[in-house]
């Protein structure tokens, strides 16, 4: 593991231990069907990116959060947000596509190898600029609607 990474990661953990925590109150989400392993590489990679892209910034605070909705009826979604340098507009054609990165030991996979995970899963991932500033990626999975009860509900 390069010590970057493994600095990103003991990151990561120290700012779940100590950062503050808000859960606001919402209904729980049905279960998704979905490969655990491999949807917990894609948060993984976003929130790595996430910690590495506020790396640069000593002007104003690094926030990282990581937010779960239930989206239109039958998807979840999840979006994880950052503060960081942000995505310059010319760059976010190429984000996903394999080997482009701009991190001078970047391989750039990370975000191709999670996009081909989210649509393995029937679902679709996306970046948007984070106003004022850095980025949020979002994804969307289907989760396991009850139909027999839905269907008699109505
Ligand atoms: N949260 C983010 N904020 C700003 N730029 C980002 C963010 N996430 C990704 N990027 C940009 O997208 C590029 C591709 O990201 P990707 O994760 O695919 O590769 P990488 O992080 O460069 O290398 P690795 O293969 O080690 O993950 C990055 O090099 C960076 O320019
Ligand atoms: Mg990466």
């Amino acid at each position: 593991m390069r010590n970057k990474t493994l600095v990103c990661l003991l990151l990561l953990f120290a700012a779940i231990l100590l950062l503050p925590t808000s859960t606001p109150a919402q209904p729980a989400l049905p279960p998704v069907l979905c490969d655990r392993l491999q949807l917990q590489q894609v948060v993984m990679n976003l929130l790595i990116n996430g910690i590495q892209a506020m790396i640069p910034v000593t002007d104003r605070p690094h926030e990282l959060s990581i937010r779960l909705h239930r989206h239109e009826g039958e998807q979840a979604l999840i979006e994880v947000q950052d503060t960081g340098v942000g995505i310059p507009p010319e760059n976010m054609k190429q984000l996903f596509n394999a080997f482009f990165s701009t991190k001078p030991d970047g391989m750039g996979m990370g975000l191709s190898i999670c996009r081909s995970i989210v649509e393995a899963h029937g679902g679709c991932l996306w970046a948007s600029p984070n106003l004022p500033y850095g980025s949020v990626f979002r994804f969307i999975v289907p989760v396991m609607v009850d139909r027999i009860s839905a269907s008699s509900s109505g």
